[in-house]
C-alpha cells in the first residue's frame, strides 16, 4: 500500500497529529470521562455515539461501526488513500518529506494528478460555455425538451461538446496543456499517431469527485445514434468502477438518511430536480466493493431504483449482495415494467415516487418474491425447488429472529414444516462453513460482525478473547502473561487471532506495545474498524489479574472442548466404518480420557 515512505517517518507523523486535535477540525467534540464524544460524521444520528479516546489515539462509532486511528480517520473523511493521508497529516504539522524519498517520487505523482484535475476542470468550463453558445443551441434545446431546467443544468455543470474532431483539443492546447497530458486525461483519443476529441456533438455530464474536483465526463448523443453514452477512458484520476455520479451533490444533503442508487445520468438529474437530491448512479457497470465502501462513508441505507425489473438480473443481484456485505441496509424499489425513475417522475410526479419508496422491500424480501414468481407453487416440484432455493437465500440472514419470520412465511407458502426448512438451512450452513449457524461470530463478514457487537449474546470464550486482546494491547505485562499460557492459534475468532499475532510480533521484536502500534500493522479498513471496536471498549475491573486468569481459562476450556468434539467425531466415524488402525484408535481413546479428566477438574 505504501511503497516508499519509511516506517519511522510515518510514526513521527502519527505521534505529532493528536487524534483529538485532528478530529476537532471536523466536528465538535464534547468531553466525557476519559475521552470525547460527538455526533458521528460518517452517518446520521440524533444521539452522539462517535467516541474519541486520547489515551489510545483511536476513534469508534458505536452507531455505525466506523473506527480506527488518525490515518484512517483522514482517509475516510477526506477520501484519501493511505499514502495521501500520511502526507496530508505531515503537511498539517509541517513535517517535510524524509530525505530518503526523492521529492520526485512523491511530488511527481502529485503533479500529474493536479494537471489532470486542471484539464478536466477547464474542459468542463469549456463544455458548459458551449452549451449556452450558438453551437450549443440544439443541445440546450434537447435538455430543455427532456425537462431539465437551467438551475439544474448549472448545478450539475452540464455542457456540450461541439461537433468536429479537434475543438476541445485545440482549446486545451491553447491553454498550455501538452498533447500527451490531454491523452492521459482520457478526453482526447490517440490513434495511429493522430489525436482527436473523444466527445463530439454530445451533451456533457461532468463526473465530480466528492472532494469537488471534476475527474471525467459522460457524454450523450442528441438523437438515437449509438453509442448512446460515452465515458472518459480510465486515467490516474478516474476509475469508472469506483465512482458514483452525483455523489458530490448527494453528500452535501444533511441529514443524509439514505442514498438512492439509479442506473443512469438522467435519472440522477431528474430525481435531483424533483427534490430527491440524494440520488447517485454507477456508470453503466454493476456495483463494486469500492462503490459500496464509498456509499458507506456517507450513509447506512440505500434505495435501489433500477429500471423496471432490472434489479432482478443476476449481475445486478450480485452488486446488491456486495452492498449488503458492506453493511448497508438495502431497500429495493419496483417500477412499472420498462420505465426508469426519470420516466416515472415525469409521468407520475414526486408523490408517487415517494409512495414507491415507502413500498420498497428489503433485499431478502425482494429476492424471495422474485424467486417465488419464477416458480409454480401449485406443483410439488415447484414447491420443493422454491423452498430449496429460498433456503439458500436465507442462510445469508444472520439474525435468527428475522430468519424465523421468513421461515414461517415459507412454511405457509410451501406447506413444508418449519423444522424441515431449518434442517435444510443448517445443512447448507454446515456445508458452507465449518462453524455454521451455531457460531455466528466466527468469520469476517460485516453483517456477521454486527451480531458480534451484541456482546451479551456472545459465547463466553469469544467475550474472553475480546477482553484479553483489549488488555494485552494496552499492557505489555498482561500480554506476556497471556502468552505464557495461550498460543496465538488458540484464539478462535480470526480477527482476534490476527491481533494476538501482531502483539506477539511486537513482543518478539522488543517494540513498545500500545493500541496505536497494533493498529499500524492493520491496513485493511474493515479490519481496522473491527479492531478499533474491540479497543474502544472501556472496562472496569475489581481485580484485573483475576479477570485475565478467568479469560485465559475460558479460552483453554473452549479449546479442550473443541478438541474433544473432534476426537469424538473421529471415534464415531471409526466405529461406523470400521477401525483401520487399532493403535490410532487406542491413542484417541486415551487422549479423550485425558481430556475428560482435565475438563472435569
Ligand atoms: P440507459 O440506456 O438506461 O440510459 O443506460 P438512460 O440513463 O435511461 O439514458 P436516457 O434516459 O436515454 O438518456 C443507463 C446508464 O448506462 C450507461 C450510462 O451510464 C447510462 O446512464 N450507458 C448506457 C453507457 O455507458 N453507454 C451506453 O451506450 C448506454
Ligand atoms: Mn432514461
Amino acid at each position: 500500500m505504501n511503497n516508499f515512505l519509511p516506517e519511522d517517518w510515518i510514526e513521527e507523523v502519527r505521534s505529532r497529529n493528536d487524534i483529538v486535535d485532528v478530529v476537532s477540525e471536523y466536528i465538535v467534540l464534547k468531553p466525557s470521562g476519559r475521552g470525547f464524544f460527538a455526533l458521528c460524521p460518517f452517518h446520521n444520528e440524533k444521539t452522539a455515539s462517535f467516541h474519541v479516546y486520547p489515551e489510545k489515539q483511536i476513534y469508534h462509532c458505536f452507531g455505525c461501526g466506523v473506527g480506527g486511528d488518525v490515518f484512517s480517520f483522514i482517509m475516510s473523511i477526506e477520501g484519501l488513500n493511505f499514502t495521501e493521508a500520511v502526507k496530508y497529516l505531515a503537511d498539517r504539522v509541517g513535517i517535510s518529506l524524509p530525505e530518503t524519498v526523492s521529492p520526485n517520487q512523491a511530488i511527481h505523482s502529485k503533479d500529474t494528478k493536479d494537471t489532470l484535475y486542471d484539464i478536466n476542470r477547464e474542459a468542463a468550463r469549456y463544455y458548459h460555455r458551449q452549451l449556452f453558445s450558438q453551437k450549443g443551441e440544439q443541445a440546450l434545446e434537447y435538455l430543455t425538451s427532456r425537462g431539465v431546467d437551467i438551475k439544474t443544468i448549472r448545478r450539475f455543470g452540464l455542457g456540450y461538446a461541439p461537433a468536429g474532431w479537434k475543438n476541445t483539443k485545440d482549446y486545451l492546447l491553447q491553454l498550455g496543456f501538452k498533447e500527451e497530458e490531454l491523452v492521459q486525461s482520457g478526453i482526447i483519443i490517440q490513434k495511429n499517431n493522430k489525436s482527436y476529441d473523444r466527445f463530439r456533438n454530445r451533451v456533457m455530464f461532468p463526473i465530480i469527485h466528492p472532494r469537488g474536483t471534476v475527474i471525467a465526463f459522460g457524454g450523450r448523443v442528441l438523437d438515437d445514434s449509438l453509442p448512446k453514452y460515452l465515458n472518459s477512458s480510465d486515467s490516474p484520476v478516474f476509475n469508472k468502477s469506483s465512482v458514483l455520479f452525483g455523489l458530490n451533490l448527494a453528500k452535501k444533503e444533511r441529514p443524509l438518511k439514505n442514498i438512492i442508487i439509479v442506473e443512469g445520468y438522467m435519472d440522477v438529474i431528474t430525481l435531483h430536480q424533483y427534490g430527491f437530491k440524494n440520488a447517485v448512479a454507477s456508470l453503466g457497470t454493476s456495483l463494486t466493493q469500492g462503490q459500496a465502501s464509498l456509499i458507506r462513508r456517507y450513509t447506512r441505507e440505500v434505495f435501489i431504483a433500477y429500471d423496471g425489473d432490472a434489479a432482478g438480473q443476476r449481475a445486478t443481484l450480485r452488486g446488491l449482495d456486495i452492498l449488503y456485505r458492506a453493511g448497508l441496509k438495502i431497500r429495493v424499489m419496483e417500477f412499472p415494467k420498462g420505465m426508469d425513475p426519470d420516466e416515472v417522475l415525469k409521468k407520475y410526479g414526486s408523490e408517487y415516487f415517494n409512495k414507491l419508496m415507502n413500498q420498497a422491500v428489503s433485499l431478502i424480501d425482494y429476492k424471495l418474491d422474485h424467486l417465488k414468481n419464477e416458480h409454480d407453487l401449485e406443483t410439488v416440484e415447484g414447491r420443493v425447488s422454491y423452498a430449496t432455493k429460498a433456503a439458500n437465500i436465507l442462510i445469508t440472514v444472520d439474525n435468527v429472529l428475522e430468519r424465523d419470520v421468513h421461515i414461517k412465511r415459507l412454511e405457509r407458502l410451501t406447506g413444508f414444516k418449519s423444522e424441515l426448512l431449518y434442517q435444510q438451512i443448517d445443512k447448507l450452513l454446515s456445508r458452507n462453513g465449518p462453524k455454521g449457524v451455531k457460531n455466528p461470530s466466527v468469520g469476517n463478514n460485516s453483517h456477521i460482525r454486527r451480531l458480534e457487537t451484541q456482546t451479551a449474546l456472545l459465547p463466553g470464550y469469544i467475550k474472553a478473547e475480546k477482553g484479553l486482546i483489549n488488555l494485552m494491547a494496552q499492557n505489555e505485562d498482561i500480554a506476556k502473561e497471556v502468552f505464557k499460557r495461550l498460543t496465538v492459534e488458540q484464539f478462535q475468532v480470526d480477527i482476534n487471532k490476527e491481533v494476538a499475532k501482531i502483539i506477539m510480533e511486537l513482543l518478539e521484536k522488543g517494540k513498545e506495545i500500545n493500541v496505536a502500534a497494533v493498529l499500524s500493522y492493520v491496513k485493511d479498513k474493515e479490519k481496522m474498524e473491527q479492531i478499533a471496536e474491540i479497543f474502544a471498549r472501556e472496562m472496569e475491573y475489581d481485580n484485573i489479574n483475576k479477570y485475565v486468569q478467568d479469560c485465559i481459562e475460558e479460552i483453554e476450556i473452549y479449546n479442550l472442548q473443541d478438541r474433544r468434539r473432534k476426537l469424538q467425531k473421529q471415534i464415531a466415524d471409526m466405529d461406523q466404518h470400521g477401525i483401520a488402525d487399532l493403535d490410532e484408535y487406542r491413542s484417541i481413546i486415551q487422549e479423550l480420557e485425558d481430556l475428560n479428566y482435565r475438563l472435569k477438574m
